[in-house]
């Protein structure tokens, strides 16, 4: 059984689907005020009506993370909501098709650093921002096992996620005695769109993505959200700048 969030308002970023989806679900689940945020309008809404119908409170604002209005605009709807914001949960990101990094265009570079890194500071922050007015809060920034070691054939994608982390560890030290926590999560291959987009563009890669897993299989949305709501959780009191691999030991070996 996992820790209550009831009367807490947690906030999550492309929560239109796939781990996004899997958290805030969870995160109603526990009884949070969620506002689910993403910039597809239709999966995002659906997402806070799941919560609804299971019982849970939930609102949905669109969202694009890489305007500094909206996600202003975004924190500003949950405070006027709920009173105040306790956990963040940035997760909104992309990936682009394979290509090592001299085959790699300039406006792919543009696209997914402005989603990937742009998108985490300015959620970081606009959420910090509001969090010191309160006195405290827990930040988790989806990075990936791509944060922690090379990917090959994904640079660009491979230099956002570092950037996430360096982010993460730098403001966990900058706010740590405001009593602001914040953590990244690092996925291994897990099954969402995402990923189904990645192997329609290159089928032969599934073989070698899921044997790269020591775990034998890929992970599930549902399994990247237990380590979320974990460490958004007062369990988690002492653990801050932290890089959580949830990746079935693909970064072990
Ligand atoms: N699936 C994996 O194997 C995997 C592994 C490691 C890390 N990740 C990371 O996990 C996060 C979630 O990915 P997912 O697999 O659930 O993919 P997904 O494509 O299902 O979800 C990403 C969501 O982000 C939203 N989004 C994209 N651009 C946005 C923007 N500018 N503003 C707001 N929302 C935006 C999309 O609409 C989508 O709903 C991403 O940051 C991704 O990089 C995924």
């Amino acid at each position: 059984m996992s820790e209550s969030f009831a009367g807490k308002t947690v906030l999550v970023t492309g929560g239109a689907g796939g781990i996004g989806r899997a958290a805030a679900l969870a995160f109603g689940r526990a009884g949070a005020n969620v506002v689910v945020s993403d910039i597809t309008v239709t999966g995002g809404e659906e997402t806070a009506r799941m919560i609804v119908q299971a019982g849970g409170i939930a609102i949905f604002v669109k969202t694009d993370v890489t305007r500094a209005a909206d996600v202003q605009a975004l924190v500003a709807r949950a405070v006027e909501t709920y009173g105040r914001l306790d956990c963040a949960f940035n997760n909104a990101g992309i990936e682009e098709e394979s290509k090592p990094l001299a085959g790699c265009e300039e406006a792919m570079f543009d696209r997914i650093m402005n989603v990937n890194v742009k998108g985490a500071w300015l959620c970081m922050k606009y959420e910090i921002e509001q969090m010191l007015k309160q006195g405290g809060g827990a930040i988790v920034n989806t990075a990936s096992v791509a944060g922690l070691v090379g990917a090959p054939l994904q640079p660009v994608y491979a230099g956002s996620k570092h950037a996430v982390v360096g982010m993460t560890k730098t403001a966990a030290a900058e706010y740590g005695r405001a009593g602001i926590r914040i953590n990244s999560v690092c996925p291994g291959v897990i099954r969402t769109e995402m990923l189904e987009r990645a192997l329609e563009r290159e089928p032969k890669r599934a073989k070698a993505i899921k044997i790269a897993h020591p775990i034998g299989r890929l992970g599930e949305a549902e399994e990247i959200s237990g380590a979320v709501l974990w460490l958004c959780s007062d369990s988690a009191s002492f653990v801050t700048g932290h890089q959580l691999a949830v990746d079935g030991g693909l970064t072990a070996i």
